[in-house]
């Protein structure tokens, strides 16, 4: 079964995913393998960000589907949720929290402007919903948690899907 674990960048992802990697699980960081196999096909310059070849992506997880079938596979990207997956995980934050942790990671004022707002109206859970269907889809806010307890709650939901 394949995850996404998806959320605007600055939510807490990769924080939670080496959580979830100290309980066991597999997580896969495909902005690595997205770096390592070169499936970047370009890049904006206006807005610095890499354009991925979403159909090699797309390949890519569709063999680990194929190689693992049995396996619980957790997909860390804020793409992950595009991608032919089983289940998605949406992580939020507050726009002025998301602001703080993107400063933090000394993002530029326009990325960081950009995905605030991207938050604000929720892009990427529309999104998920839209490929998924809401059934398939759960939301977990992480403004006042730690990563520890945002991991604590994705095992909790992973405990309950049964496919
Ligand atoms: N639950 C959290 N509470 C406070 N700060 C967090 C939390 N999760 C992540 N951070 C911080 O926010 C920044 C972005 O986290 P990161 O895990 O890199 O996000 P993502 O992978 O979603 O882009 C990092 O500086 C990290 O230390
Ligand atoms: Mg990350």
């Amino acid at each position: 079964m394949l995850i996404a674990l998806t959320g605007t960048p600055g939510t807490g992802k990769s924080s939670v995913a080496r959580f979830l990697r100290k309980k066991g699980y597999r997580v896969i960081s495909l902005n690595r393998i997205i770096v390592r196999e070169k499936m970047v096909k370009s890049c904006d310059e206006k807005r610095k960000s890499w354009i991925v070849d979403m159909k090699r992506l797309e390949k890519y997880v569709e063999n680990l589907k194929k190689k693992y079938p049995e396996k619980t596979i957790i997909l860390d990207s804020h793409i992950s949720h595009l991608l032919p997956v089983d289940f998605v995980i949406v992580l939020h934050c507050s726009p002025d929290e998301l602001e703080k942790r993107l400063k933090k990671k000394r993002w530029r004022k326009e990325k960081i402007r950009e995905n605030v707002e991207a938050e604000m109206i929720e892009v990427i859970a529309v999104e998920a919903e839209e490929m998924l269907g809401k059934e398939r889809v759960v939301e977990i806010d992480t403004t006042s948690k730690t990563p520890e307890e945002v991991c604590k709650e994705i095992i909790e939901v992973l405990g309950k899907l049964h496919y």
